[in-house]
């Protein structure tokens, strides 16, 4: 297959990464063990990503969903997000990478959002890849959100509705500052959106592996990222307008 083309990444890339709990019980492990080996991946990739010059990566690590998980599941996963954003936040200065999040981050336990901000502040004059963990995140409540927070400010006569557009309704969405993905890769086989970033992904590319997060690597990353090359991006329009324009 081609090499890969450094100068056609994605600008921003977004990942469902999935797969863990199966990937565990697979090997008659417990699933914790499988989110212990996919923060491992986690690593890899948010290394790779930012070495190949990807502006912008956003995670989908914990639902707004997957509190209804079982209680001990949930916790093992916070103490891990804890532990990771932790142990991370000197890679992510070394490696210029800025933290940021999105989600409802009110229902976080408040050690976990300690260790957010301080991230995210100890993070926040760097000047590369913008690392984005989706936490407590669900795109139904993201856009519900927006809405209101619109209607507080039409009813407080700071916005006029008949102005309202695309672009300033997305500055109400949690990833107000960050450009919509222009591709997703799900990993574990499982073709669905799963409630994330509904809006944002109108006309993202998408990228299904079979691969369990635990298992995915560099190498598959780069045939994802392959793939996005091939691809023609028409948004609407014919191909032959898209071959005429320079
Ligand atoms: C993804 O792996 C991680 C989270 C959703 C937190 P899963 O835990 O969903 O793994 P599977 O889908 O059960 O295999
Ligand atoms: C989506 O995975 C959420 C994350 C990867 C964090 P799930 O495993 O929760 O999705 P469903 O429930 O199978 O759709
Ligand atoms: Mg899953």
């Amino acid at each position: 297959m081609h090499a890969l083309d450094t100068e056609k990444l994605p600008r921003h890339l977004a990942i469902i990464m999935d797969g863990n709990g199966r990937w565990a019980q697979e090997r008659m492990l417990k699933r914790i063990i499988g989110h212990q080996k996919g923060v491992e991946t986690v690593r890899v990739i948010v290394e790779e990503c930012s070495k190949l010059g990807i502006r912008y990566l956003t995670l989908f690590a914990f639902s707004a969903e997957n509190w209804l998980r079982p209680k001990t599941e949930v916790k093992a996963l916070m103490a891990l997000l804890k532990k990771y954003i932790k142990a991370e936040v000197a890679r992510m200065t070394a490696n210029n990478i800025r933290f940021n999040v999105i989600g409802n981050r009110d229902e976080l336990p408040p050690d976990v959002n300690d260790a957010v901000q301080e991230a995210i502040d100890r993070t926040e004059r760097n000047t590369g890849m913008v690392l984005t963990l989706a936490l407590s995140y669900g795109a139904r409540q993201e856009i519900i959100r927006a809405a209101a927070r619109l209607a507080a400010d039409i009813s407080a006569g700071t916005v006029n509705p008949g102005a309202v557009d695309e672009r300033s309704f997305s500055s109400y969405l949690f990833t107000a500052t960050i450009p919509d993905p222009d591709f997703l890769i799900r990993t574990s086989g499982e073709m669905r959106i799963s409630n994330f970033l509904l809006w944002q992904l109108a006309y993202t590319e998408l990228y299904f592996s079979n691969v369990n997060w635990p298992e995915f690597s560099r190498i598959e990353l780069h045939k994802a990222l392959r793939d996005y090359q091939s691809r023609e991006r028409r948004f609407g329009r014919t191909s032959a307008q898209l071959q005429n324009r320079s």
